[in-house]
């Protein structure tokens, strides 16, 4: 996919400040440092549109990403880190819930996991909470490129049997730093857009 136009449009804490434009939007979910800006970075291939640190739990709000006027990444604020108060976990559900439930434009949830480590309980909560709401999503398996290939398939098995992940959701092979699944996950993101 060819990217014209990539732009940080806003960080939204509440529903009234999501844009008002119908885009399709794909959001992305997972662990707090698991790779999510950077693979909203590698896929529209500008090195730090989308925040990344190495510091986890930094990003607090639903960042909207425009991309060639055509849709939106959501990058979600990562779960799981312990340091979080039980305050933020609470209005991090909340907010979460709140967009899962009554967003119209989301077309497709990417639940990046570290297909280094089998998912966690909260990798698992977060699928078992999308089938229950019913919510497209695809399963991507990230940083690739800390393994060695010959382990790749033993650790995709794990992760699929880990989340008990269904058979009608994709699942991709992806690393950040390479470009790997770059084109892949641009195809089922396109195919959920058109649906
Ligand atoms: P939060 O916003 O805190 O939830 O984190 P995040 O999920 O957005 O993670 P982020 O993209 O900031 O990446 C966290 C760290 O992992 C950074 O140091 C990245 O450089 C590194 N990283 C992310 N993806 C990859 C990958 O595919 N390969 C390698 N080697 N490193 C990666
Ligand atoms: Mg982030």
């Amino acid at each position: 996919m060819k990217i014209h136009q990539a732009e940080f449009i806003i960080s939204a804490v509440r529903p009234d400040q999501y844009p008002e434009d119908a885009l399709p939007e794909i959001a992305l979910a997972g662990r707090s440092n698991v790779g999510k800006s950077s693979l909203i970075n590698r896929m529209i291939n500008r090195k730090n549109l989308a925040r990344t640190s190495s510091q986890p739990g930094k990003t607090q709000q639903l960042n909207y990403y425009m991309i060639n006027e055509q849709l939106y990444f959501v990058d979600f604020p990562g779960y799981g880190y312990a340091k979080v108060s039980k305050t933020e976990r609470q209005k991090w559900g909340a907010m979460i819930e709140t967009y899962l439930t009554s967003r119209e434009p989301l077309k497709l949830i990417l639940l990046v996991i570290d297909v280094r480590h089998p998912p966690t309980k909260d990798d698992q909560l977060m699928y078992d909470w999308l089938i229950y709401y019913n919510i497209p999503c695809c399963v991507v398996a990230t940083k690739a490129d800390k393994i060695p290939r010959s382990k790749w398939d033993k650790h995709l098995k794990v992760v699929q049997q880990t989340l008990n992940k269904r058979p009608e959701d994709p699942i991709v092979l992806f690393s950040s730093e390479t470009g790997m699944g770059r084109d892949a996950l641009w195809e089922t993101i396109l195919s959920f857009c058109h649906d």
